[in-house]
Order: C-alpha cells, then structure tokens, then sequence
C-alpha cells in the first residue's frame, strides 16, 4: 500500500529520510561565480525531482527578478564574500515576501572562525526575509568550499541530501 502523506520512509540505506508529502512546486534560486554554488543547486534539483516534486532552477541576477516562478518552496543559494551575502543576492531578496523558502550558504571559512564566518550574515538574511514575510522552513545548510574556488567539502553530497529530507 502507498503510504500516506506526513509518513517518514526509511530507506534501506538507513540514511536517507523522506517524508512523503504533496508534490511541492520548487524554485531553486541560485547565485554562484565558481559552480561550487550550481553544483549544491543541480543536487538538490535532483533529488528533489527524484521525490516527485516539480523543480525550477534560475540564476540570481542584478536587479532581482520580476519573473520568478510560482513555487511551494523556494530555495535560495548563496555565496558569502568578504563577510557577507553577496551584493546580487541581497539586492535579489528584497524584491521576495510572503514566500515559504529555505536557504544554503557556500563559503570557504570555517563556520566557527573569524569575522568571515557564514554564520551572522545568514542569520541577518532571514532576519530581513522574515520582515517580509517569507517564512523559513529548515535550518539554513553551510557547504564548505576547500580552496576559494573550491572544490566543494568531502561528503557534500549527503548534506545537500540531509538538508533535501528537511524540506516540506
Ligand atoms: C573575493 C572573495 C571573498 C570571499 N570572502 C569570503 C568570506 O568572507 N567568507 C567565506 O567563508 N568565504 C569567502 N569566500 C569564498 C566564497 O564563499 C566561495 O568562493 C564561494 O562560496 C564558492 O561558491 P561559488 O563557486 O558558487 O561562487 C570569498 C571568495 C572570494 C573570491
């Protein structure tokens, strides 16, 4: 029998958790300078299309978007730089409110380092987002990347996939 909605699969592998809920419309909205940011974006496109949810990925631009899609979940991915969410991003958020999202950082700090950590400019985005009325539905995801280009952390993969089963 098909298992209801709100049931948790276990899959065999015993990592991977999924809820089965209604296929979602999601927007995949990224912002990226090397591809580290675009991999992390086509992973979670997917396997979210794996789970049966409809995918829509753009490309964050200046000047925001009037045009983006309708979407259940949107989901923005962003570089930080010298500290902060980069200038296209910011500028892009400002133009969201009332929309159900989730967020994933790329950043080469550690995320307990310095003043360049990923951290509090995330924390001040979802702040911002929140007066708008957007509203979070997971904890924000942090992807390393080993060199300033990268490539990306050992094991990102399972954290794209951790972070995918968090979202419904
Ligand atoms: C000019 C510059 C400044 C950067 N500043 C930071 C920083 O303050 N903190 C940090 O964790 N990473 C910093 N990085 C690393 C970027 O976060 C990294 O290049 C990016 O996440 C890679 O993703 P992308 O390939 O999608 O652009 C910086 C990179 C560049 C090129």
């Amino acid at each position: 029998m098909f298992p209801a909605n709100g049931t948790e699969l276990q899959f065999n592998s015993g990592e991977l958790v999924f809820r089965m809920g209604d296929r979602m419309k999601v927007c995949i909205a990224y912002m990226s300078y090397y591809g580290n940011g675009k991999m992390v974006a086509e992973e979670m496109a997917s396997l979210l299309g794996d789970a049966g949810h409809q995918i829509t990925m753009v490309q964050v631009r200046d000047g925001g978007r009037n045009d983006l899609p309708e979407s259940d979940l949107l989901v923005v991915g962003t570089p930080i730089r010298m500290g902060k969410i980069v200038r296209k991003t910011r500028k892009f958020v400002k133009t969201l409110n009332g929309r159900r999202y989730a967020l994933y950082v790329t950043h080469a700090s550690d995320i307990d380092g310095n003043k360049f950590t990923p951290t509090e400019p995330a924390n001040d985005l979802m702040t911002y987002m929140e007066s708008r009325g957007n509203q979070c539905v997971s904890e924000p995801l942090f992807i390393q990347v080993q060199e300033m280009k990268g490539p990306l952390e050992e094991g990102w993969r399972q954290k794209v996939a951790d972070f995918v089963s968090s979202l419904n």
